[in-house]
């Protein structure tokens, strides 16, 4: 078989299966940017390579990806930060005009090209740590114009560098000052006007709301929902992060791709999630950050078998993170994942996450050759280490 590239003598941790997919003595051949074999050395096809990397011994993961962000906005909230070490809730940060709506205001006065700027610092962390693929969410603008413009500037990302780039659009992720009071002015916008603007665009792959009591309710979010289905677009959602609004079982009857957050999930939401294949995408960052101390049902959600992810949830207000690994390490100190259900959860169940799982998150042939090349002696190390980055090299799409 001929083909580009042979990445040779490594351990593989295929993600192949229900657990770490462990070959031991394994290789992979790339051709045209996909993996064209992944396994045992032993059993591979005649390869004809163009190029042949030796990796002593090294492991290979397929590529991270954080498949919940928000890292594209401009400005910083360090100043709420200290206000809430002062003592003062997100809530009442919020209620006060400060949160998302402050970081509206930085994006508002930003330009597309001080938005990539700004983001490319923060993507490069990310990439210099393996990750191979992200979602980026507008929902800092909360008008037609800056939510495109936030939309565009997270397209450019993807051009920049070599990366893949899936973008979501969050209209509905809080109210902005000139529709102060009237919500459903606000969401008959995002519904009416923004969705089918950007879609028409092709700006978007995916629609999210905040639903939340100082977000959206879950009747708002299903009008969002509506028109995302009426746009052709799959959803996804910010739910049962504070409290409890059942929104995880809404997103679950359209079909989401993912309910993200769920500290404050019940039995019913987890039961919905299970039926529809939604994965639950846990933000140990933003847990941290904000010092929850109601953790997400974890055992609830393996026992009805909901796949799980886990993602930065970058953002200046939450979790202004910018490390996949340490949200791992977070993972299993915080919410007591295994290393398996971590490592799974950057790479196959975050591909699901993104709708993406027929193309990334495994090490297959006939997936895009998007390899995490580690100078480690077993995968557990990914997860132990706390700001420690044993990446050797990264590969995205072949290269
Ligand atoms: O994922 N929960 C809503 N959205 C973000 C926070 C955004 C912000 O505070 O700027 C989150 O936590
Ligand atoms: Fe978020």
């Amino acid at each position: 078989m001929r083909c580009d590239r042979v990445w040779r003598d490594a351990r593989l941790a295929t993600m192949v299966g229900g657990d770490m997919g462990v070959v031991e003595r394994g290789l992979v051949a790339a051709q045209d940017g996909l993996i064209v074999y992944a396994g045992p050395a032993a059993e591979a096809p005649a390869l004809d390579a163009a190029e042949i990397i030796d990796c002593d011994g090294r492991w290979i993961t397929p590529g991270l990806i954080d498949c919940h962000t928000h890292l594209v906005h401009a400005g910083d909230r360090a100043r709420e930060f200290e206000l809430r070490l002062e003592g003062a809730s997100y809530e009442e940060i919020a209620g006060a005009g400060g949160g998302i709506v402050s970081t509206m205001r930085a994006t508002r006065d930003a330009s597309e090209d001080d938005l990539v700027a700004s983001a490319l610092p923060r993507l490069d962390a990310l990439i210099a740590e393996g990750v191979t693929t992200i979602e980026v969410k507008s929902g800092y603008g909360l008008d037609t114009d800056s939510e495109i413009k936030m939309l565009r500037a997270a397209r450019r990302l993807g051009v920049e560098r070599r990366v893949g780039v899936s973008t979501t659009f969050l209209g509905a992720h809080a109210l902005p000052p000139e529709y102060a009071g009237a919500p459903d002015g606000y969401i008959a916008l995002v519904a009416g006007t923004m969705l089918p603007e950007i879609t028409c665009l092709g700006l978007a792959d995916a629609v999210d709301a905040f639903c939340e009591n100082i977000g959206f309710s879950a009747q708002q979010t299903a009008q969002v929902f509506d028109a995302a289905r009426r746009a052709g677009l799959p959803v996804k959602l910010h739910a049962e992060q504070l409290s409890n609004q059942h929104g995880a079982a809404l997103a679950a009857q359209y079909g989401a791709l993912s309910a993200d957050h769920l500290e404050h999930l019940d039995d019913a939401g987890i039961a919905a999630m299970a039926a529809s294949g939604t994965v639950a995408t846990l933000l140990p960052g933003a847990y941290y950050f904000m010092r929850e101390t109601k953790l997400p049902p974890i055992e609830s959600l393996r026992r009805a078998g909901v796949p799980i992810a886990i993602a930065t949830d970058c953002n200046p207000g939450t979790s202004p993170l910018t490390s996949l690994l340490l949200a791992m390490n977070m993972g299993a100190t915080l919410f007591r994942l295994t290393v398996t259900e971590c490592l799974a959860g950057v790479t196959r169940n975050a591909a699901r996450a993104l709708g993406l799982a027929d193309s990334i998150g495994t090490l297959e042939a006939g997936k895009r050759c998007d390899l995490a090349i580690w100078d480690i002696e077993r995968p557990a190390e990914l997860v132990y280490r706390m700001g420690s980055n044993p990446l050797h090299a990264r590969i995205w799409s072949g290269r």
